[in-house]
C-alpha cells in the first residue's frame, strides 16, 4: 500500500475494503493526457511567478513529460492504493524526480484538477464525436443522391400516408444530426472557463496567474466563482444530453433500418458486414447492428439520468460523489462513437429496392388528400373538401376498388367541381410535385435541400 498525501493526520490506513471501494484510476487514467498537460501549464506559471523555483518548474516538466511516455509505452505501474490519477501521477513524479515533484501541487487541489482535466477531456472528446457525426452525414446525402427520384410512402402512424422521395425521408436524419453536430460545439461554452485556481473551493493564497494557465490550455477565460468551478457539472449534463439525444436521432434511424429490412417490407438490403446470422436457423440474416444501436440508446439516457441524479441535492462545494461523473461519461462517449461509426458503415452498404418502395405507394389512396387539395382550389372550402374525397374513399372501400378507376362521371357524383383534370392529379409524381414549398417533398425542393446540405459540409471542411 503507497503513502497516502494525508497520511500526516491519519493513525490508521485505509481498509483494503475502503481502497477498492474508493479507487478510480482503474477508469479515470483516462484523463492522463490532460492532467499531465495542465500540471505543466500549472507548474511552468508557478515558476514564472516566483512561487517555486524556475529550476524545479523545468525538471516537474522534464518529469511529468518522461510519464507521459511510460504511461504510452504501457511501463507506467498504476497503483489503485494511490486513488485516482492524479495521486498516481503526482507520486511517481516525486518518486522520480525527488523534492521538486513535491512542489507541483502547491496553490491546486485535487478538485480544481479534476474539473480541469475533465473539461479538456469533453472539450476534446467532443470535437473527435463532431467528426464521426460529419462522416455519417456524408454517407446520408450519398445515399440521397444515389437514390435521388425514388419514390415511397411517407407514414403517419406506421399508416401509408402520402407518397414521399426516399432521399427526402433520409434527409430528415441528415437535419438531426446536423442539430447534433451543432448542439456538440454549443456546449462549450458551458466549459469555456478554467476552473484552476479555485483550490479545493476558496481560491488560494498564492499570487497565481489564471490567466496564464487558461490560456495555456485553451480556455478564454477563468471561472468567476471558485465554489462554482470545482462543483459544478454543467457541462458535463450538457454534454451527456446531447449524447443521448443523438443516440435517440440513431435509434430512430435504426428503428426503420430494422422494419426495412423484414421481408414484410423489404425496402432495404443490408450488407452482410453488418448482419449476423442464427446460430440455429440457416436462413436467417438479423440487422444486429440496427439492434445494438437501438438497444443501446437505454444506457446513454441512463447515463445522463444518472448524472443528474448525482448532482441532485449536493450541498456545496466539492463532495466525492463527484467522482460517479466518469463512468457514465466513458461510457457515453464510447457507446455514441462505436454507434456512429457503426450506423455510417450500415447505410453506406445499404442497398434500397427502388421498386418495392415505388410499388408500396400503388395502394389506391396515397394521394386522397391531393384529391381533396383539388376541390380546394376549386373553391371548396377543406373541411367539405375532406369530407367528400372520404366519402369517396369509403365508397371504393365498399366496392373493392381505388381512387384511380373513377371516373369524371362517378367524381362528379360527389361533388360538381370535379372535371377531367381530376383524374391527373392522383398520380404519384403529380402529388410529389405539388409538394414545392421549402423543406416539402417536391424532387426540386430536396435538391435545394441537398445542395445546402452539401454546402454546409464543405463549410465545416473549411471550419
Ligand atoms: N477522483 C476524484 C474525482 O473524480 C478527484 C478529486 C478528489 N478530491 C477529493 N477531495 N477527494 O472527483
Amino acid at each position: 500500500m503507497s503513502k497516502k498525501p494525508w497520511q500526516g493526520r491519519f493513525r490508521h490506513d485505509t481498509s483494503d475494503v475502503m481502497e477498492r471501494f474508493s479507487q478510480s484510476v482503474s477508469f479515470d487514467k483516462r484523463l492522463y493526457r490532460q492532467d499531465i498537460e495542465g500540471s505543466i501549464a500549472h507548474a511552468r506559471m508557478l515558476g514564472e511567478r516566483g512561487i517555486i523555483p524556475k529550476e524545479d518548474a523545468r525538471l516537474i516538466i522534464e518529469g511529468l513529460e518522461n510519464i507521459r511516455n511510460q504511461i504510452e509505452d504501457d511501463s507506467f505501474n498504476w497503483d489503485p492504493s494511490l486513488e485516482d490519477v492524479h495521486m498516481n501521477i503526482e507520486s511517481a513524479l516525486t518518486r522520480q524526480i525527488g523534492d521538486a515533484g513535491s512542489r507541483l501541487h502547491t496553490s491546486r487541489s485535487r478538485n480544481d484538477q479534476v474539473g480541469l482535466d475533465f473539461r479538456m477531456y469533453l472539450r476534446e472528446e467532443a470535437r473527435r464525436i463532431r467528426d464521426l457525426l460529419v462522416e455519417l452525414l456524408r454517407v446520408i446525402i450519398e445515399k440521397a443522391g444515389e437514390y435521388s427520384g425514388t419514390f415511397m410512402p411517407g407514414y403517419t402512424h406506421l399508416q401509408r400516408a402520402q407518397p414521399i422521395l426516399l432521399s427526402h425521408h433520409l434527409m430528415a436524419y441528415f437535419e438531426m444530426f446536423r442539430r447534433d453536430h451543432g448542439r456538440l460545439a454549443g456546449f462549450m461554452n458551458t466549459l469555456s472557463a478554467s476552473p484552476l485556481g479555485s483550490g479545493a473551493l476558496a481560491g488560494t493564497s498564492f499570487p497565481i496567474d489564471r490567466e496564464m494557465t487558461a490560456n495555456e490550455l485553451g480556455f478564454s477565460e477563468v471561472s468567476r466563482n471558485s465554489m462554482d468551478a470545482v462543483s459544478d457539472r454543467d457541462f458535463v449534463a450538457e454534454f451527456l444530453f446531447a449524447a443521448a439525444l443523438c443516440q435517440i436521432h440513431l435509434s430512430r434511424l435504426a428503428e426503420e433500418i430494422i422494419l426495412w429490412a423484414s421481408t414484410e417490407f423489404s425496402f432495404v438490403a443490408l450488407p452482410d458486414s453488418y448482419s449476423t446470422g442464427s446460430s440455429m436457423m440457416p436462413q436467417k440474416k438479423n440487422p444486429d447492428s440496427a439492434e445494438l444501436i437501438r438497444g443501446k440508446t437505454g444506457r446513454m439516457i441512463g447515463n445522463l439520468t444518472s448524472l443528474l441524479v448525482t448532482l441532485k441535492g449536493l450541498p456545496m462545494a466539492y463532495n466525492r460523489d463527484l467522482q460517479e461523473d466518469k463512468e457514465p461519461t466513458f461510457d457515453s462517449v464510447d457507446t455514441l462513437s462505436g454507434s456512429l461509426e457503426v450506423m455510417a458503415g450500415l447505410l453506406a452498404g445499404s442497398s434500397f429496392d427502388r421498386e418495392r418502395l415505388e410499388t408500396a405507394t400503388v395502394d389506391g389512396f396515397i394521394t386522397a388528400t391531393d384529391l381533396a387539395d383539388y376541390l380546394v382550389q376549386k373553391g371548396v372550402p377543406f373541411r367539405n373538401a375532406h369530407e367528400i374525397t372520404g366519402k369517396i374513399v369509403r365508397d371504393c372501400l365498399d366496392k373493392g376498388r381505388v381512387l384511380s378507376q373513377m371516373s369524371v362521371d362517378e367524381l362528379r357524383t360527389f361533388s360538381e367541381y370535379f372535371n377531367e383534370d381530376a383524374l391527373k392529379i392522383l398520380t404519384v409524381q403529380a402529388s410529389l410535385d405539388k409538394k414545392d414549398v421549402p423543406g416539402g417533398t417536391a424532387p426540386a425542393r430536396v435538391q435545394d435541400a441537398m445542395e445546402e446540405a452539401r454546402a454546409f459540409l464543405a463549410q465545416i471542411d473549411t471550419d
